[in-house]
């Protein structure tokens, strides 16, 4: 699955809860043996401009990994690697979460080890460090189990279901621009260790907003939901990783009636994400997005391999 994160993006590096939602849209990864010795990769995915060639070499070293996760000696018989899918290949999305997810599985399957979903979320985590350098990990854990997540990083990480009776329908807007995930965090470890004070501060906050978010959630309370999003957003704002075309989504989304809109990834620019309960107004902030000319998802939060195929 691709994945939309709901609440505290960056803040769940430093052991901040943050909630994550499976999207209903996912990679396939096919495997077949291959002549040479080490990979040959056909990425079919659909991808935003210049996404594929951007991420190209991260994507190898990646791969790379998890071979040497998985303890796959590629010297003599390689493998060919398939990419597909309808989840874009774009920034903020879970898009290299979801290619190592089903690498892994697709490995799994065809040298018969039958890896259980811990061993391939942790196979997947090992690939998101040639994206990343260090993820949280919260990324691949959507990717690979589904559902609604609350996460939370620490020496044993905190991965607990937060149950949802219906998906609930989002919109994601994509500002079309690729980003660096590494360069992003990296940048608010500069500016936290510059700013301690006021970082702290902010960083209380979203951890005090991840708390309101799942008592929201679980009381189905979607306007008190969506007004915590903002608040969110305005803290991803103060550190720094929200951009022009992130924020303009964003007004065009709650101008269109969105409950709540905010950033969804790294930042920088990739997607933001915009709360509408209902089809009716989900199309209605979807077209909105349109009609300035951004491309969107129309999904739902809390999607889970029973309700997505
Ligand atoms: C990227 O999807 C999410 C970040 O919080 C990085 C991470 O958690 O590894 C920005």
């Amino acid at each position: 699955f691709g994945k939309a994160i709901l609440f505290n993006e960056h803040f769940v590096v430093y052991g901040i809860p943050s909630i994550v939602s499976a999207i209903g849209n996912y990679t396939v990864a096919k495997v077949e043996p291959y002549e040479k010795s080490g990979f040959n990769l056909e990425d079919k995915r659909l991808a935003t401009p210049k996404y594929k060639a951007d991420k190209l070499s991260q994507q190898k070293e990646s791969f790379e990994l998890m071979f040497k996760k998985m303890g796959l000696d590629l010297s003599t018989n390689g493998v060919k690697i398939t990419l597909e899918g309808n989840l874009v290949a774009a920034s903020g999305i879970g898009a290299s979460a979801a290619s190592c997810v089903a690498v892994a599985r697709a490995l799994s399957d065809s040298y018969e080890l039958d890896l259980s979903d811990e061993q391939i979320n942790e196979i997947a985590y090992e690939g998101e460090k040639g994206y990343h350098g260090t993820p949280s990990g919260v990324d691949n854990t959507a990717s690979t189990y589904g559902g609604l997540i609350w996460f939370q990083k620490g020496e044993k990480n905190v991965i607990d279901r937060i149950s949802l009776l219906n998906p609930v329908e989002i919109v994601i807007g994509n500002t079309g621009k690729v980003t660096d995930t590494k360069a992003a965090v990296d940048g608010v470890k500069q500016r936290k260790e510059k700013n301690l004070k006021k970082y702290q501060e902010i960083f209380d906050r979203a951890e005090n907003i991840a708390y309101l978010a799942k008592r929201a959630i679980q009381d189905r309370a979607y306007t008190n939901l969506g007004k915590l999003m903002n608040e969110n957003h305005k803290l991803l704002q103060q550190i720094e990783v929200s951009s022009r075309e992130l924020d303009f989504l964003v007004s065009i989304a709650r101008d269109a009636g969105a409950l709540g809109a905010k950033l969804t990834g790294g930042g920088l620019g990739g997607n933001m994400l915009a709360l509408t309960p209902g089809k009716e107004l989900q199309n209605k902030v979807a077209t909105a997005i349109e009609k300035e000319g951004f491309q969107t998802v129309k999904t739902v939060i809390g999607a889970s391999r029973e309700n997505v195929e």
